[in-house]
C-alpha cells in the first residue's frame, strides 16, 4: 500500500484520538504491530503562533516512520504555514488534514467537519496543505458528512482527490451522529468506488473479524482502528493477522500487559516528566483493566496515583492479585 511516493507495510493504522493517541501509546502500539500511526490533531494556529504545547504534540517516537502528522484549521494562509511547521518540525512523511472533528469548539470557528459544509472551501484548505507540504503527501479523514440529510462523502471525496489529495480516510458516520450508532461502511464502499486514491476505512472496528469485514465490504485499502485498540494495542497486531491469514495471536496474560503499561508510563515519564505521566495514565490505566474481574480496589488506587512508586505498587498488586 502506498500513500503518494510512501510505502507502507501494513494494512492497520491507528486513528488520530486526542488524548490517547500521543507519542507513547504509538510507540506501543507500533512495537506490538507495526501499525502506521497519525498524531492527534493539532492547530495550525497554535503552530503559527508557536505555541509549546501544540509543538510538542508533533514529536514522533524513535524509529515512528512512515507516519503521519495531523493537522486542523480553516483558514488557507494558516494551514499553508502550519503544514510547512507541522512537516518540519516533526519529520513526519505525510500530512493529514482533519476535516471530521465534531467538537461544538471546533465546528463554530470553521475547523474540522464543518468544512464538510462547505466543499469548496475544504478543497481550497486541501490545495493550501499541499502547498505547505511541498511534495510530501496530504491526506484528508473526514466523516460521511454533516448529518443525515446531507451526506457528502462520493462528492467531498471527489474534490479532495481533484485538490491533490494521495488518500481520503473515512469514518462512517455523520457530524451529528458523532460515535453512535453504529458506523455505515456501505457510504466508505461508495467512496471507494468514485475515487482512485487509497481510501481508508474506519469506524466501529473492535474485533480482529471487523477489520476483515470492513475491509471486505468497502473494498478500502486500509483499516483505521480507534477506540477498540484504547487499553487493548493488542488489537492492531490480532487485525494484522486476520487480514493476512495468519492465526490470530491471543491477548497475552495480565502480567505481560502490565510490561505494556509500564513501557508506556515509562515513555510518557521520559517526555513529560513522572507527575504528568501518572495523571495521563490513570484514564488509560483503567481503559487497560477493562473487563479484568475483582479490579475495583485497584482501579480506586489509579485513580488516585502521584508518583512512579504509586504506579509500580499498584502494577505489582495488579499481577499478584489479579492476573
Ligand atoms: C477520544 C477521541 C479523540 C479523537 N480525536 C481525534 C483526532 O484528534 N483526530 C481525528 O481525526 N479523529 C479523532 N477522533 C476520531 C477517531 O479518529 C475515529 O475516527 C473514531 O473514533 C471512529 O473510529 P472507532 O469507531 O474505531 O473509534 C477521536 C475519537 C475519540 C474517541
Amino acid at each position: 500500500m502506498k500513500i503518494g511516493n510512501v510505502e507502507l507495510n501494513t494494512r492497520v493504522a491507528l486513528a488520530p484520538m486526542a488524548g490517547t493517541t500521543d507519542l507513547a501509546f504509538r510507540a506501543v502500539c507500533r512495537e506490538l504491530s507495526g501499525c502506521y500511526t497519525v498524531t492527534e490533531m493539532v492547530s495550525v494556529m497554535g503552530l503559527c503562533y508557536g505555541d509549546k504545547k501544540t509543538t510538542s504534540l508533533l514529536k514522533l517516537g524513535e524509529g515512528e516512520r512512515p507516519a503521519a502528522v495531523q493537522i486542523f484549521g480553516s483558514r488557507e494562509d494558516f494551514v499553508e504555514r502550519g503544514a510547512a511547521l507541522a512537516l518540519e518540525q516533526s519529520g513526519a512523511d505525510i500530512l493529514d488534514i482533519n476535516m471530521g472533528c465534531p467538537m461544538p469548539k471546533e465546528v463554530r470557528e470553521g475547523n474540522g467537519a464543518a468544512l464538510m459544509r462547505d466543499p469548496e472551501k475544504a478543497a481550497r484548505i486541501a490545495k493550501a496543505a499541499i502547498r505547505g507540504a511541498a511534495g510530501k503527501p496530504v491526506t484528508v479523514k473526514f466523516r460521511l458528512g454533516w448529518d443525515s440529510g446531507s451526506i457528502n462523502c462520493v462528492e467531498f471525496a471527489r474534490r479532495m482527490e481533484d485538490a491533490g489529495v494521495s488518500a481520503v480516510a473515512v469514518h462512517g458516520r455523520t457530524r451529528a451522529q458523532l460515535y453512535r450508532p453504529a458506523a455505515n461502511w456501505d457510504y466508505i464502499r461508495q467512496v471507494k468506488e468514485a475515487v482512485s486514491v487509497p481510501v481508508i476505512a474506519n469506524g466501529d472496528v473492535f474485533t480482529p473479524r471487523d477489520a476483515v469485514r470492513i475491509l471486505n465490504i468497502t473494498g478500502a485499502d486500509m483499516v483505521m482502528v480507534g477506540r477498540g485498540a484504547q487499553g487493548n494495542p493488542w488489537l492492531l497486531r490480532q487485525c494484522a493477522a486476520a487480514l493476512e491469514g495468519r492465526d490470530i495471536p491471543p491477548l497475552p496474560p495480565l502480567a505481560e500487559r502490565c510490561g505494556v503499561i509500564a513501557r508506556q508510563f515509562e515513555l510518557i515519564r521520559a517526555q513529560k516528566g513522572e507527575r504528568v505521566a501518572c495523571l495521563e495514565m490513570r484514564k488509560q490505566y483503567m481503559w487497560y483493566l477493562r473487563g479484568v474481574a475483582y479490579a475495583a480496589y485497584w482501579k480506586e488506587q489509579i485513580c488516585k496515583m502521584e508518583t512512579a512508586e504509586d504506579f509500580y505498587r499498584i502494577t505489582d498488586g495488579v499481577k499478584r492479585d489479579l492476573a
